[in-house]
C-alpha cells in the first residue's frame, strides 16, 4: 500500500444558475469532500455565476484502495443570509488514474479542467475548473515529513 497527499485546486466556475428569484445574485461555495472529509471553499460573494476561488485542499490518499477511495466529490452550493444555503449542483472526478500514474512517477499533476456541474434534476447547471495533484510521501522515498515513523521499518539500505 502506497500512501501520499491529494491536492485539489478548486480555481473557478462559470455559467451558473441563480436559483432563488427574489434576488439577482449567487454567493457560490464549494464543498469538497474525499473518503468521508469534507473541506469548504470560501463564499465568493458579488462574482456572480462566475466565481473565482483558486483554493487548494489536501487530503491523505492511499494506493491501491477501492470505490469510493477514488472519487472526489464537489458540491456548489448558493449562501443564503436568511435561509438555509441552496444547493446548486456536483460533479465527480474520478481519479483511480491519477494515483496509479502518480505511485509508479512520484507524483502526477493533471491541470486545471473543467467539469460539468450536474444539478439534482441531472440538468447542467454550469462548469466548474478543478486540477489535481499526487504525490507519493510512504516507501522508499526519502521525503516522509508528512507521514512519520514509518521509515525504520521500511528503510532503503
Ligand atoms: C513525474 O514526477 C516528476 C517529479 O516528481 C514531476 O515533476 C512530473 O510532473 C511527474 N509527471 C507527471 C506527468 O505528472
Ligand atoms: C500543465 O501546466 C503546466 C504549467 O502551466 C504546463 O507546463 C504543462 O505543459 C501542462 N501539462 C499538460 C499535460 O497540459
Amino acid at each position: 500500500m502506497t500512501a501520499g497527499l491529494l491536492e485539489v485546486l478548486v480555481v473557478s466556475a462559470c455559467g451558473l444558475p441563480k436559483l432563488d428569484f427574489l434576488t439577482d445574485k449567487i454567493d457560490p461555495y464549494v464543498l469538497v469532500n474525499y473518503k468521508g472529509q469534507e473541506r469548504k471553499t470560501r463564499i465568493a460573494r458579488g462574482q456572480g455565476g462566475n466565481p473565482e476561488w483558486n483554493q487548494k485542499f489536501t487530503f491523505r490518499a492511499e494506493y491501491p484502495g477501492s470505490g469510493s477511495d477514488y472519487n472526489i466529490n464537489l458540491k456548489i452550493m448558493d449562501h443564503d443570509t436568511f435561509s438555509s444555503d441552496d444547493f446548486i449542483g456536483e460533479t465527480m472526478i474520478h481519479v483511480e488514474d491519477l494515483l496509479a500514474l502518480g505511485m509508479d512517477n512520484g507524483s502526477y499533476e493533471m491541470n486545471s479542467t473543467k467539469f460539468r456541474v450536474i444539478g439534482s434534476d441531472q440538468k447542467y447547471r454550469g462548469e466548474i475548473k478543478v486540477g489535481v495533484k499526487f504525490t507519493k510521501t510512504s516507501n522508499d522515498d526519502d521525503d516522509e515529513e508528512e507521514i512519520g515513523g514509518w521509515k525504520d521499518s521500511y528503510g532503503d539500505e
